[in-house]
């Protein structure tokens, strides 16, 4: 099967910075492809090529089996591709609805009835916009203006929705409640590019992860293969003690990633990252990235 959205090659660059070289990524309908590494490391680049604004100088990608290379941000978008950039924020002195109505104008394919529909289908993903689709999205908390940023993505009812670091600025709980958000719209058959810094949350939800480095891709890997224990353990790899790792039920599930990582690994993990003044989410990159390359050293490759 050819994948919805195949990247090949790509090369982004800003007068001489280069910020992607020779990137290749895939897209599947009903999956999460989760796009990590350190900031810098060209991942807003990359989605910023996909949805056209900005112009690889290389490579091709292709949705759908067309090539987006050199067609206008609009006229991909028209194709199904909703972009939601870093920072993107709601309108905060019109309601919801209107909220949802002025994305829909803005995509240029309104029609009432039509508005309509797709305002009904995203109440259904998410029901606290339906309840509050009269008040003013600046009542909104921060984690349901989050969610509206994403509902307005979907009034294009897209195939492929990318989201560049849904998560910023938000507290860890709130971050579980729009990624949830994220899982359902995998399970409707999305396909969904998603960019974090919330690395155990992203990859809660993810198919597969992709780390980057200064701009190409380092690792990837499929995230069935990533139990429980082996992601404690190369969390916890390099502290000394670590807890032992918790019994995996065997065969997929990235539901099980949450449940079965204790929260004394949890609280080891903060320790370690205080101890060493980084943030966890830090942390947790470096010992993802080696965690994927033990995968991928040639002992542990699976072709
Ligand atoms: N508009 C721009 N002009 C010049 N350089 C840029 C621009 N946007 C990004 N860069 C540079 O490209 C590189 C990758 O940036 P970016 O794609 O934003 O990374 P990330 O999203 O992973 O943090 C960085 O070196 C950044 O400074
Ligand atoms: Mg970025």
């Amino acid at each position: 099967m050819t994948a919805l959205l195949q990247v090949s090659g790509i090369e982004v660059a800003y007068g001489g910075v280069v910020a992607v070289r020779g990137l290749s990524l895939t897209a599947e309908p009903g999956a999460v492809v989760a796009l990590l590494g350190s900031n810098g490391a060209g991942k807003s680049s990359t989605l910023r090529a996909i949805s056209g604004l900005v112009q690889p100088r290389a490579g091709s990608i292709k949705f759908d089996g067309q090539e987006l290379i050199g067609m206008r941000p609009e006229a991909i978008a028209r194709l199904g591709i909703a972009h939601v950039p870093e920072g993107r924020g709601v309108f905060p002195g019109l309601t919801v609805l209107d909220n949802l109505r002025m994305a829909q104008f803005g995509a240029g394919t309104a029609r009432q009835g039509d508005a309509r529909a797709a305002t009904n289908d995203v109440f259904g993903y998410f029901p606290i916009l339906g309840e509050k689709a009269r008040q003013a999205a600046g009542t909104l908390s921060g984690g349901q203006q989050q969610q509206l940023v994403i509902a307005r993505a979907l009034m294009q009812k897209p195939r492929l929705l990318i989201l560049d670091e849904p998560s910023l600025g938000l507290a860890p709980a709130v971050v579980k409640e729009v990624l949830d958000v994220v899982a359902g719209l995998k399970l409707s058959g999305m396909a969904v590019i998603l960019v974090d810094q919330f690395i155990r949350e992203a990859l809660r939800i993810a198919d597969r992860a992709a780390v980057m480095e200064q701009g190409r891709i380092v690792l990837e890997g499929s995230i069935e293969d990533l139990s429980a224990s082996s992601i404690a353990a190369a969390y916890l790899g390099r502290e000394g003690s670590p807890v032992a790792a918790p019994a995996v039920p065997a065969g997929r599930g990235t539901e099980r990633l949450t449940a079965t990582v204790p929260g004394l690994q949890v609280r080891q993990l903060e320790r370690a990252a205080a101890a060493r003044g980084v943030a966890v989410d830090d942390l947790v990159g470096a010992a993802l990235q080696r965690y994927l390359k033990a995968r991928t050293s040639p002992a542990g490759r699976r072709k």
